[in-house]
């Protein structure tokens, strides 16, 4: 089950921290972009308990949930100058301090929880990891996965690009996804994550984008009624720890640290029952999503061929997954 593998992946990440150091105890602060009851908060709780265990006790982090320790975008950089240890986030707010790390963001590359895995968990997840310690100062030290962003709004059920003019659709202040719904026709709203409730709430904006368990979490089907399944992206959200104290520990304890797998959370059937119980309805794009495909992927991919290191970076992804590349 989810718990019991991210426990035990949490529980070796924890040891190694709870040697790491033993003189005093410590308490280490995991900052959380999202609410209670998703991905996120689960990786967190699993890890927090596995190095309390670990430490007999001595050593114990807490989470902040709901952004309180800043924007998911500010744990970055809090990570990076060493003034915060560990944040949980969305791989799309790394992107803008590590552009490698956008070849996971770019529309309709990632196509399933299997391709999430081949990629982040191989040789290419490794460059990613490399390339965002030397450009953000931060180590992504295991990967969740959260399924498909989908979209949700609070006026009319979509299920062409048609349907989708006139929304004004929140997204994430990340370059690739304002562009994806610029080949939509539409330009998007970048804001932090920080502050989508009260703008969906306040109807400052009509929709936005993100998976089923954040949407559950975060309460949405408070504020937002249709749910279109577009696949365009497929979240992944890791756990990344400040380098300066990733630094500290021993190489041993680093290899180990680097070890510590993947966390995934597959509740998404229960969730959309639960979702549609509260009252929100769900299409599927209309065609099989061909024309929301077609836009993003001949217009939106080669805008971001030098920002990811170039379109040999996308072919090899491609090629990794088996599909053709260009
Ligand atoms: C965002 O939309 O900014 C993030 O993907 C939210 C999240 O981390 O769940």
């Amino acid at each position: 089950t989810f718990s019991s593998r991210t426990l035990r992946r949490a529980t070796v990440l924890a040891m190694l921290l709870a040697s790491a150091v033993p003189a005093a105890a410590r308490d280490f602060r995991i900052a959380v972009g999202d609410g209670a009851g998703g991905t996120q908060e689960a990786l967190g709780l699993a890890f927090i308990k596995a190095l309390e265990e670990k430490s007999g006790g001595a050593d114990s982090a807490r989470l902040f949930l709901n952004g309180q320790l800043g924007d998911e975008q500010d744990t970055v950089t809090a990570a990076a100058t060493g003034t915060l240890d560990f944040s949980i986030l969305a791989i799309n707010n790394i992107t803008p301090f590590s552009p490698s790390v956008g070849t996971l963001t770019l529309p309709y590359v990632i196509l399933s929880l299997e391709d999430a895995e081949k990629i982040t968990q191989g040789e290419i997840g490794q460059q990613m990891v490399d390339r965002t310690v030397e450009d953000a100062g931060v180590r992504i030290i295991g990967w969740a996965y959260s399924g498909f962003r989908v979209l949700t709004n609070s006026r009319k059920p979509v299920t062409t690009v048609a349907d989708l003019q006139g929304l004004v659709v929140r997204v994430p202040k990340n370059e690739i996804m304002i562009e994806t719904y610029k080949s939509w026709g539409i330009n998007p709203t970048p804001m932090a994550w920080s502050e989508t409730f009260a703008a969906l709430q306040q109807k400052v904006v009509d929709g936005q984008d993100n998976p089923y368990m954040t949407v559950h979490a975060m309460k949405f089907d408070e504020v937002q009624k249709y749910v279109t399944n577009i696949r365009y992206i497929f979240s992944i959200e890791p756990l990344i720890v400040s380098e300066q104290l990733f630094q500290s520990l021993s190489p041993e304890e680093q290899a180990n640290v680097l070890a510590a797998g993947q966390f995934l959370r597959d509740q998404e059937a229960q969730i959309k029952t639960d979702l549609v119980a509260k009252g929100m309805e769900i299409s599927d794009p209309a065609d099989g999503e061909a024309e929301f495909i077609e836009r993003a992927t001949t217009t939106v991919w080669p805008k971001f061929y030098d920002s990811i290191g170039g379109k040999e970076v996308l072919n090899g992804v491609l090629a990794s997954l088996g599909r053709p590349t260009v």
